[in-house]
């Protein structure tokens, strides 16, 4: 068969990398590389109702499956088009009542299977990448995963068993793996997760901390943009992870979700490593231990607890931390970031405001040149000055947010209009 890959680039060796993405041509900061549409996708839970589940556009007013009452679509044709996936949960949902509970990753991994059997060809999503050829690293799992692995397997069984014909075991195993490693997560333009989804394509690319191309998603669609020239002749690498930390917790991620430890030139040089751990000026170096038994509390935070307990925690935490570390320490932005998480969902703008206003000017520091976690960070700020009626600093902030978005979305992303609007809205 004949495969047309991506005009520009081409599929290749990565010498201890496995396959990757390199350029054919010039790519400079901005362009589009390429797209990628979901292979298969699902919107989470937590979503239902404010975006459509065939092709999460976000709007007021959208109509419920008459069934289930639980999916939302913006018309019949949405509702038609999703069809095939939602009647693998329509059903179930009102059987199980409150009972159905299977993970993103399971629900994902049903609606693989059920693409699986309809399409056979190689797809849209499939032009450089299949997902019969994703990487599983089976050989790596240790017996942790294993056992996450049989559980997601009974899950499947346990909720989809009326819709599918499973694949055995063996299969189940392999693609659970494969998609722990090639998957991805679609977040809107403050970064709040929407879904799960397999973009094969997209997958080829390997990681880097310092990547020269951004992902971003239009509706269930992937979008990839240059953030730094790119050569002919250079490898194109994303980032799988969160850049903020320093570079061992960078690599203990990468080897723990997928299997191998980073060489980039962030990675051998460390060259940002001191400024994220700045203690002050007066405190000697803390141990490794010290930081653990800081940081812990948040990432242990049971979720369930009130907010205001939370609150308490992250701050308790932060002037415990604040000993030590300086403001400009990635650990104390890393609780500053959950208070104002949670301080969000109390509705508690000011004091929202104030932990945003402390975190983005280290955030840019921290972060590469573009980075969604600065451009999400100042349209937060932004939007919160505004609903406060700030609006000098409200519109100074989404000016930075926008700069940032107009290279990684692209000058006529939904989304930049969107701000655009709020921006002359005001008085
Ligand atoms: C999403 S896949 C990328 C494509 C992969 N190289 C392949 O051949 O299928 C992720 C896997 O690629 C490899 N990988 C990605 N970035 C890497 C890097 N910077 N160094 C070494 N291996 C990397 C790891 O095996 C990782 O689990
Ligand atoms: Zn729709
Ligand atoms: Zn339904
Ligand atoms: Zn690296």
């Amino acid at each position: 068969m004949k495969t047309e890959g991506i005009e520009g680039t081409e599929r290749f060796l990565s010498p201890g990398k496995g396959r990757g993405l390199r350029a054919l041509k010039h790519f400079k900061v901005g362009d589009l590389v390429f797209v990628c549409p979901a292979y298969a996708y699902v919107l989470t839970v937590s979503e239902r109702g404010s975006h459509c589940e065939f092709c999460f556009t976000r709007r007021e007013g959208l109509s419920k499956c008459g069934k289930c009452k639980q999916a939302f679509y913006c018309n019949v044709d949405c509702q038609r088009g999703d069809w095939p996936m939602h009647k693998l949960e329509c059903s179930a949902m009102c059987t199980y009542g409150e009972n159905w509970s299977p993970s993103e990753t399971v629900r994902l991994v049903a609606r693989i299977i059920t693409k699986q059997k309809t399409v056979t060809e190689r797809t849209a999503s499939e032009r450089v990448l299949a997902l019969r050829e994703f990487e599983a690293h089976l050989d790596k799992l240790d017996n942790e995963k294993r056992e996450m692995n049989r559980t997601d397997i009974i899950a499947l069984h346990h909720f989809y068993s009326r819709h599918l014909d499973f694949p055995d075991d063996d299969y189940l195993t392999e693609l659970f793996a494969q998609v722990n490693c090639n998957g991805f997560t679609i977040e809107d333009e403050e970064l709040s997760h929407l879904g799960s989804a397999v973009f094969p394509d997209v997958a080829l690319m390997n990681h880097s901390c310092s990547p020269n191309v951004i992902v971003t998603y239009k509706g269930t669609v992937a979008e990839v943009r240059a953030v730094q020239d790119i050569h002919p002749g250079e490898e194109i690498f994303s980032s799988y992870i969160d850049l903020l930390y320093p570079t061992e917790d960078r690599n203990e991620r990468l080897i723990d979700s997928y299997f191998f430890t980073c060489d980039c030139k962030e990675c051998s040089t460390r060259s940002k490593d001191k400024a994220k751990m700045e203690v002050r000026s007066s405190g000697a170096p803390p141990e490794p231990e010290e930081i653990q038994s800081m940081v812990r509390p948040v990432s242990d935070l049971d979720s369930t607890a009130p907010p205001s307990e939370l609150l308490e925690i992250c701050e308790l935490s932060l002037e415990k931390m604040g000993s030590v570390f300086d403001e400009t320490n990635v650990y104390m932005l890393h609780m500053m970031y959950q208070a104002m998480g949670v301080c969000l969902y109390m509705q508690d703008w000011d004091r929202a405001m104030s932990y945003g206003e402390k975190i983005v000017k280290p955030y840019s520091v921290h972060y590469p040149a573009y980075s969604l976690n600065v451009a999400s960070m100042y349209l937060k700020l932004g939007r919160l000055y505004l609903g406060l009626e700030k609006r000098s600093p409200g519109v100074k902030a989404l000016k930075k947010a926008l700069a940032i978005m107009e290279v990684a979305h692209g000058k006529d992303h939904p989304y930049l209009a969107e701000i655009r609007r709020e921006m002359e809205e005001q008085p």
